[in-house]
């Protein structure tokens, strides 16, 4: 790039000096993970779709090419820049305000710097539900979850993003503005522009705003763990649950032991309902519109009947809000464990449910047999068939030995998820981490359809290059 201070000034001239920042970058050049060090021409930080838009134009004009940044929470670094200098990181935090909620409509169209946590307090203020709920909440933003098209831990009954998204609107690559932002539950004209958007990571255009659903608030809720022996219990557990609860049942989520030890090593006040240690835990909940006894006299009745039937081995049920709240933090803690502990290689797999006590055995074994001493920590949303496979190293082996193994570990773990006909991103994306997988995985008429979109709608190349596809050179 030839004349970075004719665009830093022109930059300023459009959003003022005080948002264009070019020292003390730190924070906007490195992942969640502090795996991706990348450093930006510039950082931006515009306030209105209108101050995107022109400076998304100037873009285009000098030929600079713009990675789009919300809470930077991403697990896959779709958000850093490469180490170029030449890419300036577009920081949506200040495009933050509600634009409007509707609740006789059950919509809020709201900017796409908004906290997730933030739009959950605001549907819970007019009596509704925004379910969409993960651990990062209380710093990604509402325009990452829709680029990232997040899951979290509601899927169960509500959906993953795309799924809660009615209007966007959006900066095109050539920075014009795309209005679609409409709160229509129905609506065939044409194709269905948004989906367009909705998880292709930043790399089709920016996300300015969306009207997004909300839901009747739930009045009761209860909260379980359960303690048992394998992941075909816990499929088992799955079916009996949603067989008796139905619609009310809201999340489940498997933990190993593996994990349940590393988030009580790192956080030891996490509760401990049991007086003894089991192979595999289970976090379920289920919500509905009567009352907290109703649903916890069904809720019990239910899991006396797993009990006695020997699918479970334990179970302790929240008995207030407090204790599920604590159940749920101990969750949602198992990934900053893990960052704490040391580095692990991640994977973020999608299997038929049927299939992943199968998986499970087939791929732990042969990781065992590879890496003596490997220690798989395997958690997540097994109600949608969505495990988070992450592989701490044997402690024989230091960091960078293991960091070394990941290519080999990646494709012992991905190609049997492909065997099953699973996908390699449940949730995360793919970002750059994933980038080489993506092209060796996706078939190839998928690719060709995908890098023909893309060339369709950024013939320059400038949105988030060497994210999701690999188009060859962009700089
Ligand atoms: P960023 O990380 O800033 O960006 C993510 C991608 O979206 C990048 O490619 C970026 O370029 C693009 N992007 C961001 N904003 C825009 C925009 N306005 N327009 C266009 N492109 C944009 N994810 C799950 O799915 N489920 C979970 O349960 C879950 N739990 C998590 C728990 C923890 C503790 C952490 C740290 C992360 C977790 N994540 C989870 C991952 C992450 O929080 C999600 O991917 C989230 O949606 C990212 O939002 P963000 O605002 O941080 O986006
Ligand atoms: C989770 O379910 O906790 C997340 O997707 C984050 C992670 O796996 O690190
Ligand atoms: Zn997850």
């Amino acid at each position: 790039m030839q004349n970075h201070q004719a665009f830093i000034d022109a930059a300023c001239a459009v959003i003022g000096h005080d948002h264009v920042l070019t020292s003390d970058l730190d924070m906007y050049a490195q992942d969640w993970r502090k795996k991706y060090f990348g450093r930006p021409l510039a950082v931006l930080r515009p306030a209105s779709t209108a101050e995107v838009a022109a400076l998304v134009k100037l873009c285009v004009e000098h030929a600079v090419a713009i990675v789009p940044q919300g809470g930077n929470t991403g697990i896959c670094a779709g958000s850093v820049p490469d180490a170029s200098g030449e890419q300036v990181v577009l920081n949506l935090a200040r495009l933050n305000r509600l634009r409007s909620v509707d609740p006789a409509n059950n919509t809020m169209t709201v900017e796409a710097g908004c906290i997730l946590q933030t739009l959950q307090d605001t549907a819970e203020s007019v009596d509704r539900l925004f379910p969409l709920s993960l651990g990062a909440e209380g710093s990604c933003q509402i325009g990452g979850n829709i680029s990232t098209n997040a899951g979290g831990v509601q899927v169960l009954r509500y959906g993953n993003t795309r799924d809660l998204v009615l209007g966007l609107e959006v900066v095109l690559p050539s920075g014009e503005i795309l209005d679609i932002l409409r709160g229509l539950r129905k609506d065939n004209t044409g194709y269905d522009l948004k989906q367009l958007f909705i998880g292709a990571e930043g790399t089709l255009g920016i996300i300015t705003a969306a009207t997004l659903k909300l839901f009747p608030a739930p009045r009761a809720c209860a909260v379980a763990f359960a303690a048992l022996s394998s992941p075909a219990q816990a499929v088992k557990l799955l079916q009996h649950m949603r067989a008796e609860l139905g619609e009310r049942f809201t999340a489940f989520e498997l933990m190993s032991d593996a994990s349940i030890d590393l988030i009580r090593c790192h956080f030891p006040a996490s509760p401990n309902p049991f007086t003894s240690p089991h192979s595999w835990y289970v976090l379920m909940e289920a919500t509905d519109s009567g009352t907290d006894a109703a649903l916890g006299a069904l809720f019990e009745g239910a899991l006396e009947r797993v009990l006695e039937q020997g699918i479970i081995d334990d179970v302790a049920l929240a008995s207030s809000k407090a204790q599920a709240g604590e159940l749920w933090m101990m969750r949602e803690n198992v990934s900053e464990a893990q960052q704490i502990d040391s580095p692990n290689i991640k994977h973020d797999i999608s299997l038929p449910i049927s299939s992943i006590p199968a998986f499970i055995d087939e791929v732990v074994g042969a990781l065992e047999k590879t890496y003596p001493g490997v220690r798989p920590i395997i958690y997540g949303h097994l109600g949608d068939g969505n495990l988070h496979f992450n592989i701490a190293r044997p402690l024989a082996v230091d960091n960078a030995q293991w960091q070394d193994e990941t290519h080999a570990v990646n494709t012992m773990v991905h190609d049997a998820v492909v065997r099953q006909r699973g996908s390699i991103s449940a949730e995360h994306g793919i970002g750059q981490a994933k980038q080489e997988e993506m092209a060796h995985y996706k078939s190839e008429a998928e690719l060709v359809v995908m890098r023909a979109i893309k060339r369709a709608i950024d013939p320059q190349l400038l949105m988030n290059p060497g994210k999701v596809l690999d188009m060859g050179s962009t700089s």
